[in-house]
């Protein structure tokens, strides 16, 4: 830790100038009067939020943000304060029984607005990445950057696979026991993340899907069923959500249901009857092949489409 600290001295004393220097506002504000910044940067924040804090405060200094020599991170400039504003008010001392001016913490108790919060990362993370932000269901709903990241954790369960799913899940429970039944992509078992399919900035799709169709999203990873097959089965082309469900289902290969429910859902009963009948009660007193092989797909077996030429039936 001390050695840590010395760095954040250094650190301190190197970019003091530039501290002080700094005359804009840090974002446009809906607040009036800016109080001033430090002088002296983390320097001055570290007089109080030391080692003994409850919360993380010096492992932002293992992170990405305080990189040594990169220009661009906040400490290479207004430090603490580049993402928590001026901080000259609230770090000053304050006499007995007086209240501590507030700093934003980027929490519920924030002094800022969400929007405004999330105007600080913008400015140095907009990016394509974040070109969408703005028009996403997340910023809708206001939730903040803070929400997903912890920036001062030296690492962000959220930027990891095997961890990003408890954080989304948090808020989705719907998503959350569809991730649980049965047949479901390898979400449980840490090996793919909701950003696999997601965009979680905001997209200008469905359902802030990463690719611009459901079906250019399942390509990514199942090229196979992307075609072109002699014999196209219409909805496999259209949208594969007519029979898949992406987060899981109770039913095989995440479907939405069963063959031959699922099928007679578009096919009428009427050609292939599907009720489990005895024989007895048909014309030739046979059993009809359709119905006791149970399923459609033990002759249609091409459901996605078939590459055979005598195939347009689907079962080759
Ligand atoms: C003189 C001591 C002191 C200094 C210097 C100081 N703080 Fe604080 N800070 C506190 C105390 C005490 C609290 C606890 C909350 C309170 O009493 O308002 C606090 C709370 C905070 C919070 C949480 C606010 C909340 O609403 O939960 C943040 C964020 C914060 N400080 C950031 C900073 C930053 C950034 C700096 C440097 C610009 C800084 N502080 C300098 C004493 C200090
Ligand atoms: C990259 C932006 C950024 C920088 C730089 C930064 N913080 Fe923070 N800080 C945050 C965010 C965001 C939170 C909210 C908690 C979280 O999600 O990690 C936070 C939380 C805090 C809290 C706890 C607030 C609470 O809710 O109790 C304190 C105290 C704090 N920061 C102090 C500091 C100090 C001191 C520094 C400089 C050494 C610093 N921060 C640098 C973004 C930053
Ligand atoms: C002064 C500019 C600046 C501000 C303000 C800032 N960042 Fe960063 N951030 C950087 C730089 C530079 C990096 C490291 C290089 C990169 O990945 O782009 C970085 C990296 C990151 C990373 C990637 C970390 C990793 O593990 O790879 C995340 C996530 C991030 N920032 C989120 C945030 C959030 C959330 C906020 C607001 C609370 C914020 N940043 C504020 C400049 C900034
Ligand atoms: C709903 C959760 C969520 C919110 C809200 C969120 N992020 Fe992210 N962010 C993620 C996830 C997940 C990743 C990892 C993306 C990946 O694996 O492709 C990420 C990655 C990043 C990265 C590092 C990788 C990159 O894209 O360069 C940065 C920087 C970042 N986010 C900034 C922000 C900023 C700024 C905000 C607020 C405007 C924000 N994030 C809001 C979930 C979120
Ligand atoms: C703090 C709560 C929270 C977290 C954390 C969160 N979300 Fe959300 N998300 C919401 C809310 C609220 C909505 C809007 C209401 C809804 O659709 O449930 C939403 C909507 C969505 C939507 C639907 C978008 C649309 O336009 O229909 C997707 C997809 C999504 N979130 C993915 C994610 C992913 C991926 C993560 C993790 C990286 C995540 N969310 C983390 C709260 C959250
Ligand atoms: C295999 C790709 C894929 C993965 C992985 C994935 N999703 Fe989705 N998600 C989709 C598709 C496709 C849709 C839109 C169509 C649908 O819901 O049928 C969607 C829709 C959503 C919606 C909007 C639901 C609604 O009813 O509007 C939310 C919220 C969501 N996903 C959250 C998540 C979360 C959280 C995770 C991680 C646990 C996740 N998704 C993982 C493909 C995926
Ligand atoms: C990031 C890669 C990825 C994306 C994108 C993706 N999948 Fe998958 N999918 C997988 C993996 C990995 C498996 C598991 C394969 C295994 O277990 O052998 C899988 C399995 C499946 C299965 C078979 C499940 C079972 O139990 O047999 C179906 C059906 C499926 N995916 C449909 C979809 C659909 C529909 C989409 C688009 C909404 C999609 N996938 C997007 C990677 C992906
Ligand atoms: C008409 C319904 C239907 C549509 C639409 C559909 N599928 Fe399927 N899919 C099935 C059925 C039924 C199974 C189970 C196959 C079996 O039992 O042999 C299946 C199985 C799968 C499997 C696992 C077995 C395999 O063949 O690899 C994957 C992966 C898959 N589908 C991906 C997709 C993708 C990607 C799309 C969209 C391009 C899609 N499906 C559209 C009905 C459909
Ligand atoms: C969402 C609606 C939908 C679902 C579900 C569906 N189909 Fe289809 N299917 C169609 C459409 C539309 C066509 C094209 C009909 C046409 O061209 O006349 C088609 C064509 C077919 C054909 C070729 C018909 C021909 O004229 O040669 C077969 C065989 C077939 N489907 C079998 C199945 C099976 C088996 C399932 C269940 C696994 C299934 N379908 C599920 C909509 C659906
Ligand atoms: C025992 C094998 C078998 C089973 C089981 C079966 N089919 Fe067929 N299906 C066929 C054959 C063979 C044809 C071609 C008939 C023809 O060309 O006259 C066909 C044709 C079709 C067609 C094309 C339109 C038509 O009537 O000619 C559709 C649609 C279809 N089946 C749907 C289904 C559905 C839905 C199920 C499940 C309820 C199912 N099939 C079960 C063998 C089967």
């Amino acid at each position: 830790m001390a050695r840590i600290l010395v760095a954040v001295m250094a650190l301190g004393v190197m970019v003091t100038l530039g501290v002080v220097s700094a005359q804009d506002d840090g974002a446009s504000g809906d607040e009036t009067a800016m109080p001033p910044y430090t002088r002296t940067g983390a320097d001055t924040c570290l007089k109080c939020h030391d080692e003994t804090s409850e919360f993380p405060v010096l492992s932002i200094f293992r992170t990405p943000h305080a990189t040594v020599g990169d220009e661009k991170t906040p400490f290479a400039g207004l430090q603490c304060e580049a993402c928590h504003g001026p901080g000259g008010e609230h770090g000053k001392r304050v006499r007995f029984g007086q209240e501590r001016p507030p700093i934003p913490a980027f929490g519920d108790n924030s002094i800022w607005s969400t929007d405004r919060e999330n105007e600080i990362c913008l400015d140095c993370h907009r990016g394509s990445e974040r070109m969408h932000w703005e028009a996403s269901t997340h910023r809708r709903y206001d939730l903040g950057c803070a929400d997903c990241h912890e920036v001062h954790d030296t690492h962000d369960p959220v930027t990891v696979t095997a961890e990003q799913t408890q954080v989304c899940l948090d808020c989705h429970v719907e998503q959350r026991s569809a991730v649980n039944q049965a047949s479901s992509h390898p979400i449980r078992a840490g090996k793919m993340d909701c950003s696999a399919c997601h965009q979680p900035h905001g997209a200008l799709t469905e359902a802030m899907l990463s690719k611009p169709t459901v079906n250019e999203t399942c390509f990514g990873c199942h090229a196979e069923k992307r075609g072109p097959v002699l014999w196209e089965h219409a909805p496999v082309t259209e949208d594969c959500t007519l029979c898949h469900r992406p987060h899981g289902s109770n039913h095989p290969a995440l479907l939405t249901k069963r063959p031959p429910l699922l099928c007679q859902e578009c096919h009428s009963r009427a050609g292939h009857p599907s009720i489990g009948r005895t024989g007895a009660d048909l014309p030739s007193g046979r059993a009809s092949g359709f119905l006791l092989t149970g399923s459609c797909t033990n002759c249609h077996s091409q459901v996605h489409g078939s590459n055979h030429p005598s195939g347009s039936n689907l079962s080759r």
